[in-house]
């Protein structure tokens, strides 16, 4: 579906719907008036294949306690086939209510107080957040700048792990904010050096399904043919890729059976929920039937990708649009262009966005501004020009 037809079809006022990030706005930027590019959530209704099994559950009229059917498993595993390559048994999975509460029940299960956890900076905020609210020890590897793209930095990574008797490793892939697809060579390093030193890997893969670059997307469960797979946890859920983050499905995924046997244990002591039939009826419906749109999706992130790098390069080359491998975030480092101090006031008062800043990712994000392109064209144009109006360009 090629991106008018997609925006014609799918995009869709917010407001007053008690969307977070339109009708949410001033809890956070003070006013609820910017132009939205902040929450990791898009502008557009789910496929038809999801509105149409919602409401004939909708319309059975009975939400009593309900099971994971097997028509859910093999949907979501034929998905993970087809698309990636990437084996997953059902005995394997398990299911939350979101990512980043698996995130934190991890955490608890697979640590002790004190323990050493580490993630690679600039990362999504809540990986700080589960560590330090669990008061977990947080270690951190920068990545490494190069060019308009990231590296890991292996050997400070392993020095790390060392100094700290790191104990835990959380790894976004693909990662939010630079929008690296890792490669199957840097995964397998990490993933052989986290082996080694008897780290165990937690796999965020909530951003698999978008994918923009040329690179394809590996599962950490598929490196080596599955060697790996007794030292990880991976996690994902359809919420991101379909629109579906209010309904409160994802996926737990754990090939090793004592940490299966630990988390059962843990979550069934807290009573922990696990997802509601909703969410599952909303995801089996998307992986069914929702590819077609995930490519009109696909084809507007890349197409508010080219126009924002474009403009930028054109009206204010020193702005600096990183590549976008993978997720719908483009990372753009502002430094040149706005004073660092003065870029919040800046781009909330005067250029009236609401974006993710990017100290907020950690330091070394300072200068930079995060914008979610899963919105209309119309909307990254209008924010494209307010940018470059408020630059010294
Ligand atoms: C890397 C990553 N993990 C998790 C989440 C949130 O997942 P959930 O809403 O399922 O907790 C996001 C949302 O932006 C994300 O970018």
């Amino acid at each position: 579906m090629n991106v008018d037809e997609f925006v014609k079809r799918y995009a869709t006022d917010r407001h007053n719907t008690d969307s977070v990030k339109w009708d949410g706005m001033d809890e956070l930027f003070g006013t609820n008036d910017l132009l939205p590019l902040w929450v990791a959530d898009t502008e557009f209704k789910a496929p038809e294949v999801v509105i149409e099994a919602l409401e004939k559950r909708i319309q059975h009229g009975v939400y009593g306690y309900s099971k994971t059917p097997d028509s859910y498993y093999e949907s979501y595993c034929k998905w993970q086939k087809e698309r990636y390559g990437t084996d997953i048994q059902r005995e394997w999975m398990r299911f939350g209510t979101g990512v980043v509460q698996s995130l934190s029940t991890l955490v608890n299960i697979l640590t002790q107080p004190g323990d050493a956890v580490m993630i690679l900076q600039p990362v999504y905020y809540p990986f700080m957040n589960v560590i330090n609210q669990n008061e977990r020890q947080l270690v951190v590897s920068e990545l490494k700048p190069k060019g308009t793209s990231y590296e890991m930095d292996l050997d400070d990574i392993k020095q790390k792990i060392e100094e700290n008797h790191v104990k835990l490793f959380i790894n976004c892939s693909p990662h939010n904010p630079v929008g690296r697809v890792w490669s199957s060579a840097e995964l397998e390093g990490l993933l052989a050096l986290c082996r080694q030193e008897k780290v165990l890997f937690i796999s965020d893969e909530i951003h698999h399904d978008l994918i923009v670059g040329e690179r394809p997307f590996i599962s950490a469960l598929s490196i080596k043919d599955g060697l790996y797979r007794d030292n990880m946890v991976m996690l994902d859920s359809a919420s991101k890729t379909f629109n579906l983050a209010g309904l409160q499905n994802s996926h737990v995924t754990i090939p090793n059976p004592q940490v299966r046997e630990r988390y059962d244990l843990y979550t069934a002591r807290l009573a922990a929920p696990a997802g509601n039939i909703i969410g599952k009826v909303a995801g089996e419906a998307a992986y069914s039937g929702g590819a077609e749109w995930l490519e009109g999706l696909l084809n507007v992130i890349r197409s508010n990708y080219t126009y924002l790098k474009e403009e930028l390069q054109h009206k204010c080359p020193q702005a600096v649009v990183y590549d976008l491998e993978g997720t719908y975030l483009a990372w753009v480092d502002l430094s040149a262009v706005i004073e660092p101090e003065h870029l919040e006031y800046i781009i909330k008062k005067k250029a009236h966005l609401a974006v993710d800043f990017g100290t907020m990712f950690g330091a070394a994000g300072k200068g930079f501004i995060r914008i979610n392109l899963a919105t209309t064209p119309a909307n990254i144009k209008t924010a494209t020009a307010a940018i470059i109006a408020q630059t010294n360009c």
